[in-house]
């Protein structure tokens, strides 16, 4: 099994509200019908400019607090911006004959803390074992202190890797992988183990942007709890081949072993 994040900012333009990269997203259906159903997948995407301006202007990462009239309000539109853009992905991808399912992340998952504090993978578990491929997707969550929060793709799938031990994790980003340094001025990491992520953490500062979930911090620090359980890749998502050579285990990009 393998699950692969379709970073926001690869399936849309984060400084442009509700863009679409359709494009992009049918080349990269394309490349996960090159090898399903021989391997099962499931798919986790971001908000993009669908979830992460609409999520800031309501203020759900701080809670339902202090207004909560406007926030309930908040809640339910981010979830359907995020709706609306998990239609048009599901959308491409049953286009391409991928048997795809989406699965409402605020229906299955509660937080605390900014990640997982329940989740039920019932459904999803039984979903893979009749060759569907679920898509779940960053959404609004109902949060065990602060009563509503954002929970991104990134802790979802986190908490998948751990449940469900996928043999690779792809993260599909818009640059070639993680660099030791800005995308344009560092280089890019061809591999990084487990030990040398915070210090890379601490080096790599502001790349979070209008992300309200963390930006290259938080992936990071997901992909060592992850490593934990399955091998992670960090690959262009933009660049037809990418993702095939991340799931052959040869590709251009960033990989962080499996620790154990
Ligand atoms: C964020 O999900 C979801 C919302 C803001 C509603 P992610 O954190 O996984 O999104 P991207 O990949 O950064 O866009």
């Amino acid at each position: 099994m393998i699950i692969i994040k379709l970073g926001g900012s690869v399936i849309s333009d984060k400084g442009k509200p509700y863009s679409f990269d359709r494009e992009t997203v049918e080349e990269i259906a394309d490349e996960i019908a090159r090898f399903y159903p021989d391997e099962d997948f499931i798919i986790v995407h971001g908000g993009g400019s669908y979830g992460h301006p609409l999520a800031r202007e309501y203020g759900i990462r701080e809670g339902i607090e202090p207004n909560p009239e406007l926030k309930r309000i908040g809640f339910s539109r981010v979830h359907q911006a995020m709706l609306e853009l998990n239609d048009k992905i599901m959308d491409i991808l049953l286009e391409k004959r991928l048997p795809a399912f989406s699965v409402s992340t605020s229906s299955v998952f509660i937080t605390q803390d900014g990640s997982v504090a329940y989740g039920d993978v019932e459904v999803i578990k039984r979903l893979i074992s009749l060759r569907f491929i679920p898509v779940l997707f960053g959404d609004v969550a109902v949060d065990l202190e602060k009563g509503i929060d954002i929970l991104s793709g990134d802790q979802i799938i986190t908490y998948l890797a751990k449940m469900l031990r996928p043999s690779k994790v792809v993260f599909l980003m818009d640059v070639d992988g993680i660099y030791d340094g800005k995308p344009d001025e560092g280089s890019l990491l061809w591999e990084i183990k487990v030990e040398e992520i915070e210090g890379l953490i601490s080096k790599l500062s502001g790349s979070a942007g209008i992300d309200v979930t963390g930006g290259i911090a938080n992936k990071l620090r997901e992909a060592r709890e992850i490593a934990q359980f399955s091998e992670v890749w960090f690959v262009n998502g933009r660049i037809p081949g990418r993702l095939g050579g991340a799931v052959l285990g040869e590709g251009t990009g960033t990989r962080i072993p499996k620790t154990s």
